[in-house]
């Protein structure tokens, strides 16, 4: 019989009123003869506060053995900035060599959208998770001075682009308008963008059927906004796909409902989903939570460890869910019941 084995880390903030529903619908969507395990885990902001760890190589370990990890959100106000954001979720994405950052970007029907008309939106932006600027890369001389200066560099390397593109080329291979866009900004970034797009034209010569296209980061934006049907699959740089899904989310009905996953896809190290938003500071505790990315982050986890039949119910659920909202206020306890209700039937 099947069985699955999940880490729960709620984290700080909206993080732990959002897990709780996504833990709701993935109870009420698997069938009876699969055996769910979930294993919490403290850590965040709380900890930190208590024992001043972020995560200590017991808990790094113990992760390991899980199947997935679920997560959240971490982040607070009164930890210093960077303390959990580095120490806790970063250091995950590295240990578990989590290089794709997989976040899909849909238009569900009657969904609301700043952008005008009804534009079709279903892309993926396969974001790279363990390079570029986020690598703890830099210093500080002289800080704190009128001299100081701070350096934060990006590291890229051949073996880290060209698995991550790949990865991108199958994926846009796989869908039906196969087309992967590259995105960077090799106008300025002369080194790393002369990297990426090296391997991406080297890549590209294996994939025939894929459509490929470059797109500088900035131009980009404009086009998430004024013509988002354009994209497919997007591979691009770890920040400028953290900037650029915060952005495709507001397009396509805001960061309540954008989803993602930190894929090993080697297997080596459990994948982690997650929302792509953050603890949210200023409406935790409030209600005002959506857990629709949540829960669709649980789709993600899902689909990944071959439940598929489970996670399209979920996303179904999501789909008709929107579908009903006419705008009156749902509370975030109240939206995950709509959806464990939904996923059981
Ligand atoms: P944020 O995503 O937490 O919030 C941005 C805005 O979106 C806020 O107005 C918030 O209320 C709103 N929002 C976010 N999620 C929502 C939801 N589910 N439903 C409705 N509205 C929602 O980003 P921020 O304010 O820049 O960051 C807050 C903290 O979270 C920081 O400490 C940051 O480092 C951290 N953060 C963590 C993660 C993560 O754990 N993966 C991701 C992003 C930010
Ligand atoms: C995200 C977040 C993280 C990132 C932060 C909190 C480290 O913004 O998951 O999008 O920049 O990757
Ligand atoms: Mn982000």
């Amino acid at each position: 019989s099947r069985s699955l084995d999940i880490a729960v880390i709620p984290g700080d903030g909206i993080g732990q009123e959002v897990v709780a529903q996504g833990l709701k619908v993935l109870t009420a969507v698997l069938p009876p003869d699969v055996k769910l395990e979930t294993t919490p885990y403290d850590l965040g902001a709380q900890r930190w506060h208590r024992t001043g760890e972020t995560l200590p190589d017991a808990e790094l370990e113990a992760l390991k053995g899980h199947d997935a990890i679920l997560l959240g959100a971490i982040g607070d106000p009164g930890v210093p900035s960077g303390v959990l954001e580095r120490g806790l979720l970063l250091k995950l994405r590295f240990a578990f060599d989590h290089f794709i950052n997989l976040r899909p970007s849909k238009l569900f029907p009657n969904t609301s959208t700043p952008l005008a008309g009804t534009p079709e939106i279903d892309f993926v932006v396969v974001r790279e998770g363990t390079e570029g600027p986020y690598t703890g890369n830099g210093g500080s001389l002289r800080t704190g001075t009128p001299a100081e200066v701070a350096t934060e560099v990006s590291v890229n390397t051949a073996y880290g682009v060209e698995r991550v593109v790949r990865d991108a080329f199958e994926r846009a291979a796989a869908r039906p308008r196969k087309k992967l866009t590259l995105v960077h900004k090799n106008n300025v970034l002369v080194y790393a963008g002369h990297l990426w797009k090296n391997v991406f034209d080297r890549v590209a010569q294996e994939y025939p059927q894929v459509t490929t296209d470059y797109l500088h980061v900035d131009a980009a934006t404009i086009f998430f906004v004024t013509q988002p049907e354009r994209f497919d699959v997007i591979v691009t740089d770890n920040l400028f796909g953290d900037i650029l899904t915060d952005l495709a989310a507001a397009v396509t009905g805001g960061i309540g409902l954008a989803a993602s996953g930190n894929i090993n896809p080697t297997g080596a190290f459990p994948s982690m989903f997650e929302p792509v938003h953050g603890s949210a500071p200023d409406i935790a505790g409030t209600g005002k939570a959506d857990p629709t990315a949540t829960i669709l982050s649980v789709a993600l986890l899902l689909r990944h460890l071959g439940f598929d039949a489970e996670a399209a119910r979920i996303e179904e659920a999501v789909s008709a869910d929107l579908a009903g909202r006419d705008g009156t206020f749902r509370t975030t306890d109240e939206i995950g019941d709509a959806l464990a209700v939904r996923v059981a039937s």
